[in-house]
């Protein structure tokens, strides 16, 4: 039998997201010699660039991640010889022709298989589907498609879009990325869920009180004003990345670790969400603010930003499962840009102990006793649980603490990039992080009534200065429902 090759087009070659992730997350692939032994790497754009000049563009973003790695220069090279360049339009039929001219040449004699990363913007996604499905894709082998978010505005456009996408390529082919998926510390969570008895048995509303999902950026959109101004932080974060979080932290124990199996349970949990109504959101927008003789930009400062904008960069939400595990247990949703700091994180905190012979030690806030469970998914990684102790003494004092397991100091090898994970499952065909069509639904169905709700209705967001905590209005929606966030405590 024919020794297979895996030929991978990056569509949309020069833009930020493939040097600055992409590529690199390949090269670190090549490094680690997880790629195939037969691979090339295409770029594909309409810029008319040489092989030479593609490589030299790439090679700026390449790093080896581990300082003085002794024959890095050298695999980078390797690595570079590895990747060619074909200039073209994006629906062009001719220039998918001359790629797959390429791609045979390069392939000779092996069974061709063919990757495609779709790293450009959604209107020109089916374009693309369609002359490389027509024209590019392998002739023996498998043909794949990763298409990055946004995949459509709400649920008719999403829809729209897959239908599109299927008249090209089968649900198998497309494989809809959510970076989030890729990162270790969300990747850990079902294993630190199935495969401890200390967590396992508390997973439910018999034992938790409330979930916390934040995502906190201390940057704003600047540069990437148009695109996400015509999205906004609900659709850009909220959507997909913390749903997907919430979806694997909240699912059913799956039948396997099998792809289906796992996708089943978390489309459940995705279905079984109570439609999210106006009054458990709340939405922000950053405003410019001195501070230290140093000046930050408001949201609508940006050029590309439509003056008066009233596009959310900042979003709270108070999201339910309305099913026997979850009922009324409240999982709020914060997510943000150009806040106080960078960081995303799962906050569980538990009920109370009933009984507790400690209560007086407490004073009157008992809520401060409970423990919680933190997964720090970056940066810093780490998972710490809040336990109450002894401080030690004479006197009977307590204090919270942490069991703290802090992956800088347990773990001294680097962590892949959430992109390196991702595009070594599309080579070797596993799912299991890749949204499937019915997960992406359930997801539109939960936010869309509201997206649109708010933007029928013209909803002011509320403002709040560059590099704050947000608006207060985020404390006032979890208060509705007895919880503090987490992070400020
Ligand atoms: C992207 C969003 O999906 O995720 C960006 O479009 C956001 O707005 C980014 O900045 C955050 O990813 P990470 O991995 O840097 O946390």
């Amino acid at each position: 039998q024919n020794e297979s090759t895996v030929s991978i087009t990056v569509v949309g070659a020069s833009g930020d997201l493939a040097r600055k992730k992409i590529f690199p997350a390949l090269f670190a692939l090549f490094y680690e010699d997880c790629l195939p032994k037969h691979f090339t790497v295409f770029g594909y754009a309409r810029s008319k660039l040489t092989d030479e000049e593609l490589r030299n563009m790439i090679s700026k973003t390449l790093t080896c991640r581990i300082d003085k790695r002794e024959n890095c220069n050298d695999k980078m090279e390797q690595f570079l010889q590895r990747c060619f360049y074909q200039s073209g339009q994006y629906g062009s039929e001719e220039n998918f022709v001359e790629l797959d001219q390429k791609l045979r040449e390069n392939e000779a004699g092996k069974l061709p298989n063919r990757l495609f990363y779709l790293s450009i913007p959604p209107n020109i996604f089916i374009d693309v589907v369609r002359c490389a499905s027509h024209h590019a894709s392998s002739p023996t082998g498998w043909t794949r498609v990763i298409v990055e978010k946004p995949f459509g505005r709400d649920s008719e456009s999403s829809a729209e879009l897959t239908r599109r996408l299927k008249q090209y390529l089968t649900e198998d082919q497309i494989f809809r990325i959510d970076h989030y998926l890729g990162k270790e510390l969300v990747e850990n969570l079902s294993v630190l869920r199935f495969s401890n008895l200390v967590f396992e048995p508390l997973w439910s509303r018999k034992y938790i009180r409330n979930v916390q999902l934040i995502f906190s950026e201390d940057f704003g959109t600047e540069g990437r004003g148009g695109y996400f101004d015509n999205y906004g932080i609900i659709r850009d974060i909220m959507q997909n990345h913390l749903l997907q979080i919430l979806a694997l932290f909240a699912m059913e124990t799956p039948v396997s670790l099998d792809a289906e199996d796992i996708r089943n349970e978390k489309v459940k949990v995705l279905r079984s969400m109570r439609t999210l109504k106006l009054d458990d959101v709340v939405v922000g927008q950053y405003k410019g603010h001195t501070k230290g003789g140093k000046s930050y930009p408001a949201y609508t400062d940006d050029q590309t930003v439509p003056k008066g904008s009233l596009t959310p960069t900042f979003a709270a939400a108070a999201v339910f499962i309305d099913n026997a595990r979850w009922d009324d247990v409240p999982f709020l949703m914060k997510a943000g840009k150009a806040l106080n700091t960078r960081r995303a994180e799962i906050r569980v905190q538990f009920r109370h102990v009933p009984g507790n012979l400690y209560k007086r030690n407490f004073g009157t806030d008992l809520d401060k006793a409970t423990n919680e469970l933190v997964i720090r998914v970056q940066p810093d990684e780490a998972i710490y649980l809040k336990i109450n102790n002894k401080i030690p003494g004479l006197s009977m004092r307590l204090d919270r603490s942490n069991l703290n397991l802090l992956y800088a100091a347990r773990y001294l090898r680097e962590i892949p990039d959430a992109y390196e994970r991702l595009l070594l499952d599309a080579i070797e065909g596993e799912r299991r992080l890749f949204i499937r069509s019915d997960e992406l639904d359930a997801a539109w169905a939960l936010f869309t009534p509201v997206l649109k709700e708010l933007e029928d209705k013209r909803i002011s967001p509320e403002l709040y200065p560059y590099g704050s905590r947000g608006p207060v209005g985020a404390h006032y929606l979890a208060a509705k429902y007895n919880v503090r966030w987490g992070d400020l405590s």
